[in-house]
């Protein structure tokens, strides 16, 4: 069992679009594969449903959780559920500082937390060190850069930058491109390595993949 948090407190950056894309391919390796959504859009409740409808590729399970409406046991114990049910349990960051979400943070195995290169993403990067570095275990966390150019002067910054956090958030070095993919993978349903025909793009499914090993390892 794998409890996979993607996500900080950021908002915008590609929480849910990694979350379903490293769920999809957990599912396509006959795993049992449960996403937790926090998101308060429900975007990615949205993109199992319309997976649905598509019985040939592998599906997951999502249980949409509401801020506001439920206590913190609710939630806490829903977690648990799902914990106790499935293989992987990718938690889909909602984006605010939350009880839920720290105590997320606490029992997550690994966190994948996308950051797009700019001030305002870079800018969260010291609260975010210090939240981590607070916790008595070890977090094993991967910060991806997403939407990202190599060739930018602001991928570069970021990337330099970041060297300063390195012992408790660790960049991955690949990063993710700005590609219109994901979108049409959110709104079809699937992952970007699921895409077919015209929409196939088999640079992001190679992105996907390696992002997958990163996290995986295998
Ligand atoms: N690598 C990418 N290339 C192109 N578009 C992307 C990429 N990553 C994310 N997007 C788009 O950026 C927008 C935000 O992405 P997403 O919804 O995954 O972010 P989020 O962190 O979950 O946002 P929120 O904080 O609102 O939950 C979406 O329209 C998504 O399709
Ligand atoms: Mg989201």
């Amino acid at each position: 069992m794998s409890l996979i948090m993607v996500g900080v407190e950021k908002g915008g950056v590609g929480k849910s679009t990694l979350t379903q894309n490293l769920a999809a391919i957990r599912a396509s390796l006959d795993r049992r594969v449960a996403i937790y959504d926090l998101d308060n859009q429900a975007t990615t409740s949205k993109w199992v449903a319309r997976r649905r409808d598509l019985p040939a590729l592998p599906q997951v399970y999502v249980e949409r959780m509401e801020e506001g409406r439920h206590t913190q046991e609710e939630f806490a114990l829903q977690l648990q559920r799902l914990i106790d049910s499935y293989d992987d349990v990718f938690v889909d960051v909602g984006g605010k500082d939350t009880e839920i979400f720290r105590a997320a943070l606490a029992a997550a195995d690994i966190i994948v937390a996308p950051l797009i290169p700019s001030p305002a993403d870079l800018d969260t990067v010291p609260d975010l060190a210090e939240v981590i570095g607070k916790f008595s275990k070890k977090i094993d966390i991967r910060v991806v850069l997403n939407q990202a150019d190599p060739r930018k002067r602001m991928t570069k910054a970021m990337i330099s930058e970041m060297a300063a956090f390195k012992a408790t958030l660790p960049l991955m070095s690949k990063m993710i491109a700005n590609r219109e993919s994901y979108k049409f993978a959110t709104a079809q349903g699937r992952g970007v390595a699921e895409l077919e025909g015209s929409f196939w793009d088999g640079n992001a499914a190679n992105e996907m993949k390696d992002l997958y090993l990163g996290v995986f390892g295998k």
